[in-house]
């Protein structure tokens, strides 16, 4: 029994759309799909049916694709009224959202948590000497420009800054409510520590890929292991006995179709 990860199945490519099947059927394990399924209530329906009888548990965090608000999202909902149909829309498929109990791993030795969260991000993630009034500003003097800032919307807060911190607060009401002695696998679309979040080649898109407070997260709340997403770059890591996965597919052009999707899929606890 094996609790696996992706990310970043952007199934509103078709590329990435046509490839779905190239996952087998699993049944004694678990499935994380920590964001960016794809922008569409379509896509998600499409992932969840296809997966769902495939895997023991399957268990999603939303990423930024799926929150934008374009022609196609249904009643034009935005904001937190988006992120309540997703979780909605999850929970009558039976799969495990950031608003559900968190499910416990099976391992006798040491209870595990695993748990899905939604964080977003808050600009923090810039910096020093940059301000917040002009962190936009400075992204796009180097072409770097999110187009969550037209498609993802706040409603009903003013700012994805006041949602950001707003979900942070829950979240880590969430967490610091857990028993000291149980570890906890961490799953958020968004990497927690701004050092996770480096991009080569945009290196001023880091302003969209996170929030300072989640920063000690893994340590505080006894991580075993971190998943993640959204950066499109691939990468396992430890830091102080915790490990790092980013586990996205990407975009077409940014993994081997001659591969099948299973193959990219990260081996996160084995019981
Ligand atoms: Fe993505
Ligand atoms: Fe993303």
């Amino acid at each position: 029994m094996r609790l696996l990860a992706i990310s970043d199945l952007h199934l509103g490519h078709p590329k990435n759309r046509e490839r779905l099947e190239t996952i087998g059927a699993s049944p004694e394990d678990w499935l994380i799909l920590a964001g960016d399924v794809g922008e569409t209530d379509a896509h998600l329906t499409l992932a969840f049916d296809y997966l769902l009888p495939r895997f023991a548990r399957l268990i999603w965090v939303p990423g930024n694709h799926e929150l934008w608000t374009t022609s196609r999202t249904p009643g034009a909902l935005a904001g937190e009224a988006r992120y309540e149909a997703l979780v909605a829309l999850a929970r009558r498929h039976g799969v495990i959202t950031p608003e559900d109990p968190f499910p416990v791993w099976p391992d006798p030795e040491r209870p595990t948590m695993i748990v899905p969260m939604f964080t977003l991000y808050d600009y923090s993630f810039r910096p020093d000497d940059v301000p917040l009034d002009g962190v936009v500003a400075w992204a796009a003097a180097e072409n770097s420009v999110c187009a969550d800032e037209y498609l993802l919307h706040p409603a009903p807060y003013r700012s994805r800054i006041e949602w950001c911190a707003a979900r942070a607060a829950l979240t880590e009401a969430r967490l610091r409510a857990l028993p000291d002695d149980c570890a906890t696998v961490l799953v958020n679309h968004f990497p927690l520590r701004q050092a996770h979040a480096r991009l080569p080649r945009v290196p001023r898109f880091t302003p969209w890929c996170g929030t300072r407070r989640t920063e000690d997260w893994p340590e505080r709340f006894r991580a075993r292991a971190v998943v993640f997403g959204h950066l499109h770059i691939r990468k396992t890591f430890e830091e102080a006995g915790v490990a790092f996965h980013e586990v996205s597919l990407g975009y077409p052009r940014q993994w081997d179709q001659q591969r099948t999707i299973a193959s990219y899929m990260r081996v996160i606890l084995e019981a």
